[in-house]
């Protein structure tokens, strides 16, 4: 079964690009741009990485990323997981990415966007693997500055494939972006928004009113409102389930206690991504294998969840009907 999962063509739709990079590329590109770490070896790197919620990640999450800061440094660090997710027999990934965390750092945003384009560009010419690129604030910090970098990066806009919002959930409600995703709206650039990963229920409905998104991002807390579920149910508005993610953040205690297989009983239409993979312990085709793991999930249920993410991936249609 593993081996058939790992040829399963698999889309992956919620990837923090960030929370991709191993400690060994950490190491190395901390040499090379005479960063300090706060760990003499990658053992150490990799037994930090006991978290107890959202927040304890996200504060090792931009301490990682602060030896990021040439393009070649995004270039290299995204053609790594690149190269990892078609090995796992990915076809097309969608990267999100935090410019919010570089530009506080004096990283321009231009450096981010020509070093991931660049490495889309390089998977597409040599695995033949599509991309798409999100751009995601920072929902912990200001709406005002969210709103400054959308207006910055018009001279990207045609790189983007939709705009995101990420990073502490709790106290901070979709509600508190809807002038800057209404600006994305006029722009004609698709939403997406994690909600419900640590969140209430009640910020899935908000994100789908106030923000129009297209996705949600996790979603898991749906359960806890039969309104919330019925409404994913009849919208079929997809959901970016990061089993693993949920795992180590203590979202769910294990991967049995999982409200996958309730969501899928009720009708929700949910797919399987990996979040930040070097985190959590690894990429979408470790995320599948968890699943059987857990639930021994048939063939045909993972077809149509790899199917689900073909559907709803920002992807040109003939692509989409290349691979469905
Ligand atoms: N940024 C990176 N990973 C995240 C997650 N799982 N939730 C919110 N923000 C994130
Ligand atoms: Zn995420």
């Amino acid at each position: 079964m593993k081996t058939w999962l790992r040829e399963l063509p698999k889309v992956e739709l919620h990837l923090h690009i960030e929370g991709s990079l191993e400690p060994e590329l950490m190491f190395s590109l901390a040499a090379r741009n005479n960063v300090s770490l706060p760990y003499a070896t990658v053992d150490e790197v990799r037994a930090a990485y006991d978290f107890s919620d959202l927040q304890s990640f996200l504060n090792l999450y931009y301490q990682g990323m602060r030896v990021l800061r040439t393009d070649q440094d995004f270039h290299d660090l995204a053609m790594a997981y690149l190269e990892r997710a078609q090995a796992e027999g990915v076809v097309h990934v969608e990267l999100s990415f935090d410019p919010q965390a570089h530009l506080s750092r004096g990283v321009e945003l231009a450096v981010p966007f020509e070093g991931l384009t660049r490495a889309m560009r390089d998977a597409k010419r040599r695995w033949g693997m599509t991309s798409a690129l999100i751009m995601s604030f920072l929902r912990d910090r200001d709406a005002g500055e969210a709103m400054d970098v959308l207006e910055k990066a018009a001279p990207y806009y045609e790189l983007i494939d939709a705009v995101g919002l990420d990073s502490a959930e709790m106290g901070n409600p979709p509600a508190k972006f809807a002038a800057v995703f209404e600006r994305a709206k006029a722009l004609g650039i698709p939403r997406v928004a994690h909600a419900g990963e640590e969140g209430p229920a009640a910020y899935i409905s908000e994100a789908l009113d106030v923000l129009d998104i297209c996705r949600v991002d996790h979603g898991v807390a749906c359960l806890e409102d039969a309104e919330v579920v019925a409404r994913l149910r009849e919208s079929q508005i997809p959901l970016t389930v990061c089993p693993l993610s949920n795992v180590r953040l203590k979202v769910v205690q294990a991967m049995t206690d999982h409200p996958l297989p309730a969501m899928l009983e009720q009708g929700v239409k949910v797919t399987l991504n990996s979040d930040d993979p070097a985190y959590f312990g690894g990429g979408v085709l470790e995320n599948y294998i968890a699943c059987f793991e857990a639930f021994d999930w048939d063939r045909d249920l993972f077809r149509q969840l790899a199917g689900n993410a073909i559907e709803v991936a920002f992807m040109p249609e003939e692509r989409r009907s290349e691979l469905l």
